[in-house]
């Protein structure tokens, strides 16, 4: 097993030390320097150094990001504006937190190079409203920025401007989608939009829109110090560099470990998991947080962490939460918990989505309770089917998935909670 070395990690090499959310620790382990890199080049060569990098979204979508910023309309005369994604809400995920809340500063140097990159003089760092403790280590940490001249007008006497503001949302998942995001600092209903036009063509205010997750943005200045190129070296085929999984459920030490990408799965659990709790039997791996559909026994045998792979399983590397399921744990149950979760979250502007997400919880329930016929198994993926790719946004796919995917690949389980019927009925 080639683990990665603690000294070749990107995002945690320095996450022990103490009081690294301070700016003057964050400077003795060299923070701010590549900042000062940075303002050296020329906005496209940071653009074209994060295109060489291969570096893709981690927010779920995976998007690679130097393509993103090269589609904002630099000539349009409009303001442009970066938006720091920390919606952060998907079950399963909780690796935004660890970068906010130990290591803000590499965020907010992130922040300050990409929005130099995309000619953006102002931009707004969205957090989820329950991320009470992170909102005020970061309010203390943009202060201490400002106060150095890393953020504000002429940073360190260069022509780059960046004001950064930190705005609460009030906790809701449909806000980390980056429309609803967007509507949200708008101060409308947190509602997603219709694309296109896409964010970074029409974004907040109609102008052009970078909207990144915190784990991309924390990523750039090591890609200015190092190179694209070095970062591309890390990682398999078209997944590059490393990433923070976040790893949850039935294991001994479930947290937030940064990986290459393209490890096997197994010795992932196995390594950093420190294997099963009690020595218990595994079921089945939720790969990317709970809107992914999951992985088999016999799947997680083979399956190594990148996009390919994911995709050849049917399922996504998502927003990288690995939940861990043991053989005791009723899947129906789980299917319960998630239907309801995404039933609650649904913003209801999709009839689809409102309607669907809903339907969902019931007929989920009716089968976990025993009143579920293999007419309401049916029915149950008929109604998933039909949410996939017809509302405006992910939200209603996010809830189809993992209902398909447990449905596919255990259907005996579920099978074996309808009711024992008389013959014919519900076929
Ligand atoms: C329902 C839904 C919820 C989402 N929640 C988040 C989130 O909490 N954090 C996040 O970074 N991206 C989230 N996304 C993805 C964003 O829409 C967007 O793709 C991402 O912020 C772009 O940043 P990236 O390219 O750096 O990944 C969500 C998407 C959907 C459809």
């Amino acid at each position: 097993m080639k683990l990665l070395a603690p000294e070749r990690r990107i995002l945690t090499r320095d996450l022990e030390t103490p009081q690294l959310h301070t700016l003057s620790v964050y400077e003795s382990k060299g923070g701010y320097q590549n900042l000062k890199k940075a303002l050296k080049m020329s906005p496209d060569q940071i653009i074209e150094e994060v295109k060489k990098s291969g570096l893709r979204g981690r927010g779920g979508a995976g998007f690679p990001t130097g393509q993103k910023w090269s589609f904002v309309p630099f000539q349009s005369g409009k303001p442009i504006y970066l938006l720091c994604n920390a919606d952060e809400s998907e079950p399963g995920t909780f690796k935004d937190r660890v970068i906010l809340e130990k290591n803000p500063h590499q965020l907010i140097e992130g922040i300050i190079i990409s929005a130099f990159a995309v000619r953006s003089k102002k931009s707004y760092l969205y957090i989820r409203g329950e991320y009470a403790e992170a909102a005020r280590i970061l309010e203390k940490a943009i202060h201490e920025a400002y106060e150095r001249g890393y953020l504000g007008k002429n940073i360190l006497g260069s022509s780059h401007t960046l004001d950064l503001v930190l705005h609460r949302g009030a906790g809701a998942y449909i806000c980390g989608e980056e429309t609803g995001l967007i509507s949200s600092l708008e101060g409308k209903k947190g509602q997603p939009k219709l694309k296109p036009p896409f964010p970074a063509v029409s974004g907040f205010l109609n102008c052009p829109t970078v909207v990144n997750n915190v784990e991309t943005l924390a990523t750039i200045p090591w890609i200015i110090e190092h190179g694209g190129e070095a970062y591309s070296a890390y990682g398999v085929g078209t997944a590059k560099g490393t990433r923070l999984f976040c790893l949850s459920g039935w294991v001994n030490k479930p947290g937030v470990y940064e990986e290459e990408m393209g490890i096997p799965l197994k010795d992932f659990i196995e390594h950093y998991g420190g294997g099963m709790k009690d020595g218990a039997k595994l079921k089945a791996v939720i790969p990317g947080g709970s809107s992914t559909p999951p992985l088999t026994p016999a799947e997680v045998e083979t399956a190594t962490l990148d996009y390919d792979c994911m995709t050849k399983f049917g399922t996504f590397l998502g927003s990288g939460g690995i939940i861990v399921i043991p053989e005791h744990f009723s899947l129906i149950t789980l299917l319960e918990r998630l239907t309801e979760f995404y039933w609650d979250e649904s913003c209801g502007q999709c009839t689809p989505c409102r309607e669907g997400t809903g339907w969902l919880y019931k007929m989920v329930k009716g089968i976990e309770h025993g009143e579920g016929t293999l007419k309401d198994f049916n029915d149950l993926q008929k109604t998933a089917k039909s949410m996939m790719g017809t509302t405006i946004c992910a939200l209603s796919d996010a809830a189809a998935m993992p209902v398909l995917g447990f449905l596919k690949k255990f259907p005996e389980e579920i099978k074996a909670h309808l009711k024992t019927s008389a013959a014919g009925d519900g076929v």
